[in-house]
């Protein structure tokens, strides 16, 4: 039996990038919880697979929308639409992202302005339609913001996605403080290295993968089931008092020196 801190039952959340890698490991433990979950992403395929996925082992609803989030003009009437659809969501996890790699030198704007848009620009107007609809129905809700170890520090060739990342935290902290008053608690989540598609090509490098390994305390890259207990903190009322706050679920990295 969960413990009655962590219960989701009866809460539904929203779950961009839920159909695969850290998103989909999100969705199935929210989900554990008794979330309904709604998972968001591009690939019909990819949602359709992570829905059944998750219906096998949790009894809880499931919608899926295929959406480039990208089109952040159309963003707000999606969100709209999902709420009609699928019913009230609870909880926001803005986790859809990408890292587009590039010499900042030469990184051209077109580059720089997608990975903006998809990585800052989507959570922030998904988080004002959230909030909106949190209002109209004089409730509180939850917004959980997958940031990175590039919201903490630079390496080459991540110009775009760490001012994406950076900006995303000071995203966190300042709706946290501005929506407060409506009980909508803000936080964020700094996955360490997580063995993904996103990332499979630096596990693939004995260069890089050697270096993750030297940096990271717990000696390891993280699995994405990992970060679950971050998110059922957020999410449940064990995290009722939490607002503005990142959680690092990184194996160590940024507590050594
Ligand atoms: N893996 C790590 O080590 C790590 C570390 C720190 C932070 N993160 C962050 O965690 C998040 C998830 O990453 P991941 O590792 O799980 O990567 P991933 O496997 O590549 O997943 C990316 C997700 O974003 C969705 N997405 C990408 N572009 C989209 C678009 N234009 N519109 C809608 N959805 C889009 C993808 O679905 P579709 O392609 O179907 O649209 C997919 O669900 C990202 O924000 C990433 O920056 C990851």
């Amino acid at each position: 039996m969960n413990c009655p801190l962590h219960q989701l039952n009866g809460k539904r959340a929203l779950i961009t990038g839920g159909n695969r890698g850290l998103g989909l490991a999100l969705a199935k433990g929210l989900a554990a919880h008794g979330a309904d979950v709604v998972l968001v992403a591009r690939t019909e395929t990819q949602l359709q697979q992570a829905a059944a996925a998750i219906r096998q082992t949790a009894a809880v609803k499931v919608d899926t929308f295929a959406i480039d989030l990208d089109r952040s003009s159309e963003l707000e009437a999606f969100f709209e639409n999902v709420v009609d659809t699928a019913g009230p969501v609870d909880i926001l996890v803005n986790c859809a992202g990408v890292n587009l790699r590039g010499p900042a030198e030469t990184i051209d704007l077109d580059t720089w302005q997608q990975v903006l848009r998809l990585d800052l620009t989507a959570p922030f107007v998904l988080s004002q339609a959230f909030c909106r609809h949190r209002r109209r129905l004089d409730q509180p809700g939850r917004i959980i913001n997958i940031c990175s170890l590039l919201s903490a520090g630079g390496r080459p060739t991540t110009a775009a996605y760490a001012a994406a990342k950076t900006g995303l935290l000071g995203l966190t902290r300042a709706l946290a403080v501005e929506w407060a008053p409506y009980r909508i608690n803000v936080n964020a989540i700094g996955p360490g290295y997580f063995r993904t598609e996103m990332t499979e090509p630096l596990y693939q490098d004995p260069a890089i993968g050697r270096w993750v390994l030297d940096r990271t305390p717990l000696k390891r890259w993280g699995t994405p089931d990992e970060l679950v207990g971050a998110a059922l903190l957020l999410a449940s009322e064990a995290g009722r008092f939490i607002t503005g706050q990142i959680i690092w679920v990184d194996g160590g990295w940024l507590a050594s020196l």
